[in-house]
């Protein structure tokens, strides 16, 4: 099993390049089912969680083809696709149930594995049943599967007004999908506003969706007839970004993290510059990104996770590594999962000083990091235990690291690039 041998104490200098948006390729990729044309996708990030995605999407019979060095990948889906995602592949990706949408939306029908939990939290789908079953879908669960189907004589979905108990990213995007191919009018009304969900409903307008209102928490679809193909570009990864300024301001010295936003990540730039962190943007067009400069001398802050535009769980662990370095306590808050404290113990081992009350974490910052053998629990755990990693004092072994390749795109060598001794063994 591989895991990141890290030795701590260096500085970073240089330029990264953020890759493509795990959380945009991966509807995006379901987003090809909506029609029997072409989809070609460009800067798709080399994850583990595209190639789950792209496996379930080969196992239907979509037709997939690599190219290009960008990145690239095409997908066809003819009309006579097995209209299934199986336990196998979707127990591994809670993604998969991104594909209950657009098979209901195109084929009428779906049988859709539930996804069971994962280590954050429960994470149930009962939203994107409520949903789909107001825009007409009969849904039943039997035997660990979502049996989906158009009542009798229906052709197509309906349009319906969609409020869902909470916030809920992927079952916005399953609501999008659906719609744009349903017969009249869908209103989201406490719709997702993650950057991913506008990256989505612009590839669906380049295929010829009638959408409005994305990046808001009031979008309103007008269903149409059929949809063609596209050419989209993914989104670039704001939570890679975010990840790499952590880095970079607990590690101290400068990067340019190119294709980086900065108006994706608002919430936490301006935590990093409370912290001490210079954050600006930089250059133009395909140059453009993010510049930062730290001195590694930081102030620890307090932050609480919501909804985008606030700041975003999947930072949570990353910035907590930073708390842990920095002067002060801070109390970090996690509203959006049950169970998203996993790098705690792990940090623990580390040398750190933190305790947790239900969804607080207390965090004493300044302790002294000591390298030590860590496993990562998550995806972003991994990340934060990383981060830790470059600043602890030795060696810091972090195990299990399958859960970072998921969502990474070669973070070791990246890392590397900007003069971190990191490095992936086999043991
Ligand atoms: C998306 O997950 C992201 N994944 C997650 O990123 C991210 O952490 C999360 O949104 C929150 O921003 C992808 O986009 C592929 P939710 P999602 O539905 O859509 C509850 C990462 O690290 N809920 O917005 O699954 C749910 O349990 C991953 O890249 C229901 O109860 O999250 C959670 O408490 C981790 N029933 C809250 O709502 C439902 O039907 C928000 O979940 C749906 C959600």
């Amino acid at each position: 099993m591989d895991k990141l041998l890290i030795r701590g104490g260096r500085n970073l200098h240089g330029e990264v390049l953020i890759s493509g948006a795990k959380n945009a390729a991966l509807p995006e990729m379901c987003a090809a089912l909506l029609t029997r044309d072409p989809v070609h996708l460009v800067n798709v990030p080399r994850l583990h969680d595209v190639a789950t995605m792209r496996r379930l999407l080969d196992n239907m019979g979509v037709k997939t083809e690599t190219h290009g060095e960008r990145g690239g990948i095409s997908f066809t889906a003819p009309d006579d696709l097995n209209p299934e995602a199986p336990y196998e592949l979707v127990k591994t990706m809670r993604a998969s149930v991104l594909a209950l949408g657009p098979l209901l939306a195109r084929f009428g029908r779906a049988k859709v594995s539930l996804p069971g939990g994962c280590a954050i939290g429960s994470r149930p789908v009962d939203q994107h049943i409520k949903g789909l079953q107001a825009m007409g879908a009969e849904i039943t669960v039997e035997h660990g599967y979502m049996h989906a189907s158009l009542p009798l004589g229906a052709s197509r979905l309906k349009g319906a007004r969609i409020t869902t108990d909470m916030v809920t990213v992927t079952g916005t995007e399953n609501f999008l999908m659906a719609a744009a191919l349903a017969e009249g009018e869908t209103v989201l009304e406490n719709a997702a506003m993650e950057p991913e969900i506008s990256d989505l409903a612009e590839m669906l307008i380049k295929m010829g969706a009638k959408i409005e209102g994305h990046g808001t928490s009031r979008i309103v679809i007008q269903g149409v007839e059929r949809l063609h193909g596209c050419t989209h570009q993914v989104v670039a990864d704001r939570i890679e970004a975010g990840t790499f300024l952590c880095a970079v301001a607990v590690a101290g010295g400068e990067a340019f993290l190119r294709h980086g936003r900065v108006d994706h990540l608002g919430a936490v730039i301006d935590k990093l510059k409370d912290a001490g962190v210079q954050v600006q943007a930089e250059g133009e067009g395909e140059g453009a990104g993010i510049r930062v400069r730290s001195t590694g001398q930081l102030k620890a802050q307090s932050f609480r996770t919501t909804e985008y535009p606030g700041f975003p769980t999947d930072m949570q662990a990353q910035f907590m590594a930073l708390n842990l370095v920095a002067e002060g306590t801070s109390m970090v808050t996690e509203t959006i999962f049950e169970n998203r404290f996993m790098h705690v113990n792990e940090m623990l081992r580390l040398g750190a000083q933190i305790t947790t009350d239900g969804r607080v974490a207390t965090v004493v910052g300044g302790k002294p990091l000591s390298g030590a053998m860590v496993m990562a629990t998550d995806l972003r755990a991994s990340a934060s235990l990383v981060i830790a990693g470059l600043v602890a004092k030795g060696e810091t072994l972090v195990d299990r690291i399958y859960h970072l390749d998921r969502g990474y795109d070669r973070m070791e060598e990246k890392l590397r690039g900007l003069g971190a001794d990191i490095e992936r063994v086999s043991q």
